[in-house]
C-alpha cells in the first residue's frame, strides 16, 4: 500500500518534474521567441540603447505600451551601428583597419545586414531580395575612389540605377573567391554578378568558381556576365548574350560580324538636370575632345584630324567669325622614354589650353561652345552624348575602306564614336578622317547652325531603368539551357570566341 502510494506519488513528482521541464522549455521557447522577434523587429536595439540614453522612438513605446515601435520611419542606434557602411571605405583614406584592402566586404557585409533587417521587419522594397554582385575593378574604383572614365560613368549608372529601384547590390572588387563566398550564403537571391575575367589576375577567373559536379556550391555559368565597356564584345562560354556592354552594337541583325552583346549602358542626368546655354549666348568656340596632347599627333596610331589641320581651320574660321577659338583641356602623359625619344608635343596654335577640368568644369566649359570635335580618339566615350544633350553638336570622324561607299554609314572602316555613326546633323556631323574640305565644311556648318539640347532615347533614364529591370528579370536559365541543349544536340546558335561546354 505505502510501496503503491510511494509509486504514486513518484509519479506525480515525476509528471511534475515532467510539467517543470515542459514549462521551462515552454519559457525558454517563448524568451527565445521574444528575443528573436526583438532582434528582428528592432525593439531589442531599442532595450540596449537604453543604456546610452533612450532612443528617439522610447517615448512612443512607452506612451503606447501595446504597440510595436514605428519602424519606417526612424531607426534605433544600434540598427545604425549594424547596417551602415563604415566611414572612410574610401580608398586612399587615413585607416587603422587595412579599409583600401577590405572596403568592398565591409560595403558589401553592411548591405547584407540592411537587407536582413528590412526582411525580417517585411518592409524592404519589393526588387530587395533580387541581388545583383559587380565584380569589375573598375567599379570598385568608381565607387571606393570617384573615378569617372568611361567604364566608372557607367558603373555608376549602373549602381544607381538597380538601388533607385530598390534592388540589392553588392560589392566584390574583382575578386571572384569573395564572390564565390557571398553567393554561396545566398544563392537564391543572387540573379546576376557582372565582373571581370582577367586572365593572370590573383583573385583567379570566375570560371574558377563555376558551379559543376566536382563543385556543387559554385554559382552557375549563366549568372556571370562579362563586364566589358565596348559593343565588341568577348562573351562567355555560353555566348556573347552574356556580356554586358556599355554601348550598343551598331551593326544589324544579319550584318556580318553582328555581335549579339546585352547593351546595358547608361543614362545622362534628367534633362531639367541638365545645365544648357542657349544657342545665341554661346562664345564662337568649339570645344576638342580628348585629355592628350598625344590625340593630335602620330602617338599610339595616326589622328584622325591631324594637329595642322586644327590650326589651319582656326585661320580659315576667323576669316568668317572673328572670335573663332577652338578650345580644350590636354596633359601630355607620355612617358619620359617617350618624350625623350618623340621631342616636346604641344598643344596646336588655334588651341586655347584649359588645362584639367573636373566633371562640371567640363560640361561648363561644353555647354558654353557651338561644336565639340572628335579627332580620333577617344573612341566611343561619353563624352559626345553630353555634348548633344547640351545642344553641341559632334563632328564624328571616320575612315573610309576599300568596300566603303561615303553615304552608307553601315560601311565605314572606321568611326571615331562607333554607335553614333547613323546619328544626323544638327546633332552629329559626319567627317571623313584626315580631309580638310570635309573637316572644315562640318565645322563651319555646325558654328552657324544653332542645335537644340537631344538626349537619345536610349540614354533616357527610364529606358535605362527599363534595361536594368529587364536584365535582373530576365529568365537567363531558359535561354543558356536552349543554348546547351542545342549546342550538345550539334546545334550552335550562337556568336562568340569563347564558345563551349558548360553546366546549368
Ligand atoms: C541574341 O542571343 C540571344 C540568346 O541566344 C537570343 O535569344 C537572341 O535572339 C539573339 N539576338 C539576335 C538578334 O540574334
Ligand atoms: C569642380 O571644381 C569647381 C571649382 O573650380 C567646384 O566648384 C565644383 O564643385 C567641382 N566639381 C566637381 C564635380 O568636383
Amino acid at each position: 500500500m505505502s510501496k503503491r502510494l510511494l509509486t504514486q506519488l513518484m509519479g506525480v513528482r515525476r509528471m511534475s518534474r515532467r510539467h517543470i521541464l515542459v514549462g521551462l522549455c515552454g519559457l525558454v521557447s517563448l524568451l527565445l521567441i521574444v528575443g528573436l522577434q526583438a532582434v528582428y523587429t528592432g525593439s531589442l536595439p531599442c532595450v540596449v540603447a537604453i543604456w546610452n540614453g533612450p532612443p528617439p522612438n522610447m517615448a512612443n513605446r512607452l506612451t503606447n505600451p501595446f504597440q510595436l515601435p514605428a519602424f519606417r520611419g526612424q531607426r534605433s542606434r544600434v540598427h545604425d551601428i549594424l547596417t551602415s557602411i563604415p566611414p572612410g571605405s574610401q580608398l586612399g583614406v587615413l585607416k587603422g583597419l587595412n579599409n583600401d584592402e577590405n572596403n568592398y566586404k565591409y560595403y558589401t557585409e553592411a548591405k547584407l545586414r540592411q537587407l536582413t533587417a528590412c526582411m525580417a521587419r517585411g518592409d524592404c522594397h519589393s526588387n530587395a531580395e533580387n541581388v545583383v554582385i559587380f565584380a569589375a575593378y573598375h567599379c570598385h574604383l568608381s565607387v571606393f575612389k570617384g573615378y569617372i572614365g568611361g567604364e566608372g560613368v557607367w558603373c555608376n549608372g549602373m549602381i544607381e540605377s538597380l538601388e533607385r529601384q530598390g534592388y540589392t547590390v553588392l560589392l566584390a572588387k574583382d575578386d571572384w573567391r569573395y564572390v564565390a563566398h557571398i553567393y554561396r550564403q545566398i544563392p537564391e537571391l543572387v540573379k546576376a554578378i557582372i565582373g571581370d575575367d582577367s586572365p593572370g589576375s590573383r583573385y583567379g577567373r570566375p570560371r574558377d568558381f563555376f558551379r559543376s559536379e566536382a563543385r556543387p556550391d559554385g554559382f552557375p555559368t549563366w549568372k556571370y556576365f562579362r563586364f566589358y565597356y565596348f559593343s565588341t564584345p568577348k562573351g562567355t562560354v555560353i555566348s556573347s548574350y552574356w556580356c554586358a556592354s556599355a554601348e550598343i552594337e551598331w551593326r544589324q541583325v544579319g550584318m556580318g560580324n553582328y555581335r549579339n552583346n546585352t547593351y546595358l549602358g547608361y543614362a545622362l542626368e534628367l534633362p531639367e538636370e541638365t545645365r544648357t546655354v542657349p544657342w545665341s549666348q554661346r562664345p564662337n568656340r568649339a570645344y576638342i575632345l580628348g585629355k592628350r596632347v598625344q590625340y593630335f599627333y602620330k602617338w599610339r596610331a595616326e589622328p584622325f584630324i591631324p594637329a595642322e589641320f586644327i590650326t589651319r581651320a582656326y585661320h580659315d574660321m576667323r576669316k568668317e567669325i572673328p572670335d573663332f577659338e577652338f578650345v580644350g583641356g590636354f596633359i601630355d602623359d607620355r612617358t619620359p622614354e617617350e618624350k625623350e625619344k618623340l621631342g616636346e608635343w604641344k598643344v596646336p596654335e588655334g588651341v586655347r589650353q584649359l588645362g584639367k577640368l573636373n566633371a562640371s568644369e567640363f560640361d561648363d566649359a561644353v555647354a558654353n561652345s557651338k561644336a565639340m570635335v572628335g579627332i580620333g580618339w577617344p573612341a566611343t566615350s561619353p563624352s559626345p552624348y553630353r555634348a548633344i544633350a547640351r545642344g553641341v553638336p559632334f563632328l564624328n570622324p571616320h575612315i573610309l575602306g576599300e568596300h566603303s561607299t561615303a553615304d552608307k554609314p553601315e560601311t565605314w572602316m572606321s568611326v571615331q564614336h562607333d554607335s553614333m555613326r547613323y546619328e544626323q546633323p544638327p546633332h552629329v556631323y559626319h567627317v571623313e578622317a584626315r580631309n580638310y574640305e570635309s573637316f572644315f565644311t562640318a565645322l563651319r556648318t555646325a558654328m552657324t547652325t544653332p542645335a537644340e539640347p537631344y538626349i537619345l532615347p536610349r540614354l533616357r533614364r527610364d529606358a535605362f531603368d527599363e534595361r536594368m529591370r529587364n536584365f535582373v528579370h530576365r529568365d537567363w536559365r531558359s535561354e543558356a539551357e536552349r543554348i546547351l541543349t542545342n549546342r550538345k544536340n550539334g546545334q550552335e546558335s550562337e556568336l562568340g570566341v569563347d564558345l563551349g561546354m558548360f553546366e546549368l
